[in-house]
């Protein structure tokens, strides 16, 4: 199956840039597909690809954009797939694959997260330094594919700490206030109870959400180096008396929207 969407992608790109190898993936969260808006030298739309599911998240596109960012071949997920959709984790993670295949070396993934860590507040960015999977389910299971790495991978460090510390000094110099921490992956998709977030604060989460460690781990399995950002949309279940929205969820990351682009634009030029 996969040779078949390699060789669709890449025959699309032959068409439209020539000889073109993206080495920097990145998957865009909810209310962060601006970026793929912004730069787009061929979009293609995931219910073209073989092997793709659809997505079905209101605010996330559906596609798959390839852009030169400065000066370096990116190619952008706008919209993602998740497990509370429905979809399998072979689904979920199937374009990491792809990614991988098609020749990225660095992923950087995003996301809208909760904030359990009670310092952090509605659109702070956070850079992920490790996560919890609490998803009930892990990518890799069922029969290893050596091709992309083996059967017990090492995750003490999934999250690139030469990448952490890169965007944090990036950051600093661009004088955006970066937050950093440990994202816990919940299945969704109802929110938490606030009985659920004190567990996840206990249990060391700063943040919480419903996507990207399905994706990090593969990153990480697949040995490619791995940057994720969080975008800080709400105080989590209990932690601040809100209740909470998928509306206030999208206000919140369009107010970081800008701030994110710019430091994701940074991050790219140093990589
Ligand atoms: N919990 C889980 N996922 C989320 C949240 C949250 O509070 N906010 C945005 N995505």
């Amino acid at each position: 199956m996969i040779t078949s969407t390699i060789e669709f992608i890449n025959s699309k790109i032959k068409e439209t840039l020539g000889e073109y190898i993206p080495e920097i993936g990145i998957i865009l969260g909810s209310g962060l597909g601006e970026l793929a808006d912004e730069y787009c030298d061929l979009a293609i739309p995931y219910s073209e690809i073989p092997g793709f599911e659809t997505s079905t998240v209101s605010g996330h596109k559906g596609r798959l954009v390839f852009a030169k960012i400065n000066g370096k071949n990116v190619v952008m997920m706008q919209g993602r797939f998740h497990y509370y959709e429905g979809h399998s984790m072979q689904k979920v993670v199937y374009p990491v694959k792809v990614m991988k295949k098609l020749g990225v070396k660095t992923l950087i993934v995003t996301n809208a997260a909760g904030g359990v860590n009670p310092a952090f507040n509605p659109s702070d960015l956070m850079i992920i330094t490790d996560h919890i999977n609490l998803m009930g389910a892990n990518p890799l299971m069922g029969e290893n594919d050596d091709s992309f790495g083996e059967r017990f991978p090492d995750m003490t460090e999934a999250y690139t700490p030469e990448l952490v510390e890169l965007t944090k000094k990036i950051a600093s110099k661009l004088s955006i206030d970066l937050q950093e921490g440990v994202y816990l992956g919940m299945s969704g998709p109802s929110y938490e109870t606030p009985a659920e977030i004190r567990m996840a604060r206990a249990i060391g989460a700063d943040a919480v959400g419903m996507s990207t460690v399905p994706e990090a781990i593969v990153a990480s399995w697949t040995k490619m180096k791995l940057i994720g950002i969080s975008c800080i949309c709400n105080s989590a279940a209990g932690v601040s008396s809100a209740v909470l929205s998928h509306e206030d969820v999208i206000h919140a990351a369009n107010i970081a929207k800008d701030r994110f682009k710019i430091l994701v634009k940074e991050i790219i030029r140093n990589l």
